[in-house]
């Protein structure tokens, strides 16, 4: 399973990409807005994180309403540099510009995905990418993962060839909150997880690693100081 980062913070970002094992990144116009950004400044900050991520997929999600509009967006989006993902919500609109941008050539991630036929509808329209959301549904009490279970399982009942630029459909687990969520998702077998950067930094530790490492440190300083 892939690691993507799930957010628009350049330096979230960078500090991610330097640890050697990132492979790609999503934002949405939430994760836009936290970083305090102006309407003005969206592309050239999309085009920023695709410059620093060159070579990797980056998600800038469209906010018009209707298809047509979707369309235009996604184009200008996907005209700002080769590595851009255009991200649309599942919903009548966002098939029809899937459908439109992937006849294009155009990678589509199609987002706020919360069931199996959704996601089936998703690959159909020609999207590269689908992205289920977990944390959500557990946020409202309900199992994200088994959800997430059903549109892998699903998806991988079939094959994509022809349905989009790649001939593949990849399962981004989005709205990943925890470690469990990550163990959870690639035992699934979920192609992607992309992850917000403080969950990332808690994939990294454990709390034994860190209680191993000060013991590993505390003895060297003893063999140091009996040098
Ligand atoms: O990028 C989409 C998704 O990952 C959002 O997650 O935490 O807002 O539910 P969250």
């Amino acid at each position: 399973m892939k690691f993507f980062i799930d957010t628009a913070n350049l330096d979230e970002i960078a500090e991610a990409k330097s640890w050697g094992c990132l492979a790609g990144v999503t934002t949405n116009p939430s994760l836009y807005a936290k970083t305090g950004g102006k309407l003005a400044d969206f592309e050239g900050h999309m085009s920023k994180i695709a410059e620093l991520c060159a070579g990797l997929p980056v998600s800038a999600e469209a906010t018009s309403e209707d298809a047509e509009a979707m369309v235009a967006e996604g184009r200008r989006l996907a005209a700002l540099a080769p590595n851009i993902v255009v991200k649309l919500p599942i919903c009548e609109a966002g098939l029809a510009a899937t459908r439109t941008l992937a006849d294009e050539g155009v990678r589509v991630n199609m987002t706020l995905v919360f069931s199996a036929p959704q996601a089936l509808l998703a690959a159909n329209a020609g999207a590269r990418y689908i992205s289920p959301f977990v944390g959500r549904f557990d946020d409202l009490g309900e199992d994200g993962v088994s959800q997430l279970a059903d549109v892998i399982a699903c998806i991988g009942n079939y094959d994509w060839s022809g349905k989009n630029v790649d001939d593949t459909v990849e399962i981004i687990a989005a709205s990943i909150r925890t470690p469990h969520h990550v163990t959870q998702a690639a035992l699934l077998g979920a192609d992607i997880a992309t992850v917000p950067f403080a969950a990332l930094k808690k994939c990294v530790h454990h709390p034994l690693t860190d209680r191993g490492l000060e013991g590993f440190k505390a003895d060297w300083n003893k063999v140091i100081a009996g040098a």
